[in-house]
């Protein structure tokens, strides 16, 4: 049982008062970006607000986050929000718990191993060169840049996860990632759910989206098993892998959790970053110039093989300050399961508490001039002693993202291979709105215009 003197040393938490019963649950569902780094600026590092029957808590501190996401992790799990992601990846990486999780992290790891990647950085390059040949039929055209994006990171997927052809699916799958991704979102956000076997509108529209997925993905691991060769992607890892001790494999049901996750995980974020790059380099054309000059200098026009990666330095920089500025998962939100003290903070057991990357990110208390694109404060000299904590894009702790490395190598080899060969030219990138769902997607997509550099 709690007693005051349980928290003794700690303070109470600072935060809006909100309406009786709702909180602030009406600011968070009309601007939540606005919402956090309004509560950051007025309440300081660690901001409490009410949800409806939700306690909620925003970390803003580094050390808070360290507390939570590293050092005090088993004191947490991840939140309600998961759910959503839930009824959709079922008991994948991102959403699975305890032992389970750690056996099945254990047994994904290898499969993003640095020497592994090497064999997949040549895919991404070919695939972002068949992007080339298709935009170089017309010498200008206007498109919808985060569609494009979308449509290139879900061929790679498909390619480096499965070996197979996504492009002629992706006129059912996109949809329908879309549809599931959004019912997940929703089941995030609504305190009262209704059951899914309801049949209400947005319900039928999940499970046919569901329907769509699950049969890509199963007749994938069907085919897979009738003719198991090993064929290098990231399925024929999975379903070599085997546990030490027990020497199992993953059944059916775990690929298909851990495939579905790493399919929805690992393409709308990397397409997103890609989108947000875009505007940012058409507001700071001596950038753009800047990542072009340094891509040709090394590349000569083709697309970077894994040796050519780390000479692309300056863009290596500005994919960083891209995801400062545009953190594609911009919140992280676990429940405490127990008391805990953060920092001198009292958090009660069941509080949701959450690393949000878009306030942290541009806290102005640990970034100078944090709204400014600046992909200099990377460089190591001007680096040295911020918190390590201070940038977390792929997240901390054993929760971190396991396809980090993955996603550095594939923003920069379709960074720089189609920067070479086009001036890419987001409209009005002053306009372009924010959508902070699971990701932070361009309200609307991201218009544009791609032209053949002459
Ligand atoms: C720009 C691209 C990406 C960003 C910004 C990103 C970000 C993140 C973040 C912040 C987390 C931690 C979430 C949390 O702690 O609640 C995470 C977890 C994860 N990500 Fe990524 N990710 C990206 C790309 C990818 C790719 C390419 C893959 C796979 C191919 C991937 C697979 C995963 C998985 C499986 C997890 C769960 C890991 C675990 O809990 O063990 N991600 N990601």
């Amino acid at each position: 049982m709690r007693t005051a003197s349980h928290f003794a040393n700690g303070e109470a938490l600072p935060g809006p008062r909100g309406l009786p019963y709702f909180g602030s649950y009406f600011d968070v569902m009309s601007d939540r970006l606005g919402l956090f780094t309004d509560g950051r600026d007025q309440f300081g590092d660690v901001v409490r607000y009410k949800f409806g029957p939700f306690r909620f808590v925003v970390l803003h501190d580094p050390d808070a986050i360290h507390h939570v996401l590293v050092k005090h992790h088993s004191r947490y799990v991840k939140s309600r929000s998961y759910d959503g992601l839930r009824l959709v990846m079922g008991n994948g990486l991102v959403t699975s718990e305890g032992d389970f999780w750690k056996r099945q992290r254990k047994l994904s790891q290898p499969a993003f191993h640095r020497k592994r990647l090497a064999t997949l950085a040549s895919t991404m390059g070919g695939l972002s060169e068949e992007l080339v040949t298709q935009w170089s039929s017309r010498h200008s055209q206007d498109l919808d840049l985060h569609e494009a994006m979308m449509r290139l990171t879900l061929r790679i997927v498909g390619h480096t996860l499965f070996s197979t052809e996504l492009s002629a699916e992706a006129g059912r799958l996109g949809p329908a990632i879309t549809t599931a991704l959004h019912r997940a979102n929703l089941e995030a956000e609504t305190a009262i759910r209704l059951p899914l076997w309801i049949p209400t509108p947005s319900n039928l529209r999940f499970h046919r989206a569901q329907r769509i997925l699950d049969s890509a993905i199963g007749a994938i691991i069907a085919e897979r098993r009738a003719t198991p060769t090993d064929r290098g992607d990231l399925l024929s890892m999975l379903m070599q892998v085997e546990d030490e001790e027990t020497r199992e494999q993953m059944t059916d049901q775990q690929l298909r959790d851990e495939v579905l996750t790493l399919f929805l995980a690992g393409h709308e974020t990397i397409a997103t970053h890609m989108s947000w790059t875009w505007k940012l380099l058409t507001e700071h054309p001596a950038w753009a110039r800047a990542v072009r000059e340094e891509a040709e200098s090394v590349l000569g026009g083709r697309s970077p093989t894994l040796e050519d990666l780390p000479k692309l330095e300056i863009a290596g920089r500005v994919i960083q300050e891209s995801m400062r500025l545009y953190p594609p998962v911009w919140i992280m939100e676990r429940t405490a399961k127990v008391d805990d003290e953060v920092c001198g903070r009292m958090i009660e057991k069941d509080t949701i508490v959450a690393a949000c990357p878009w306030t942290l990110h541009r806290h102005p208390a640990l970034w100078t001039d944090p709204l400014r694109f600046d992909p200099d404060r990377f460089l190591p000299d001007r680096s040295a002693g911020r918190h390590r904590y201070a940038y977390i894009p792929f997240g901390a702790g054993p929760r971190i993202c396991i396809g980090n490395n993955f996603a550095l190598m594939e923003a920069k080899i379709i960074l720089t291979t189609l920067i070479q060969r086009f001036a890419v030219q987001v409209h009005h990138p002053e306009r372009v709105g924010l959508d902070p769902g699971i990701t932070l997607r361009p309200a609307g997509g991201m218009p544009g215009t791609v032209r053949v550099m002459s």
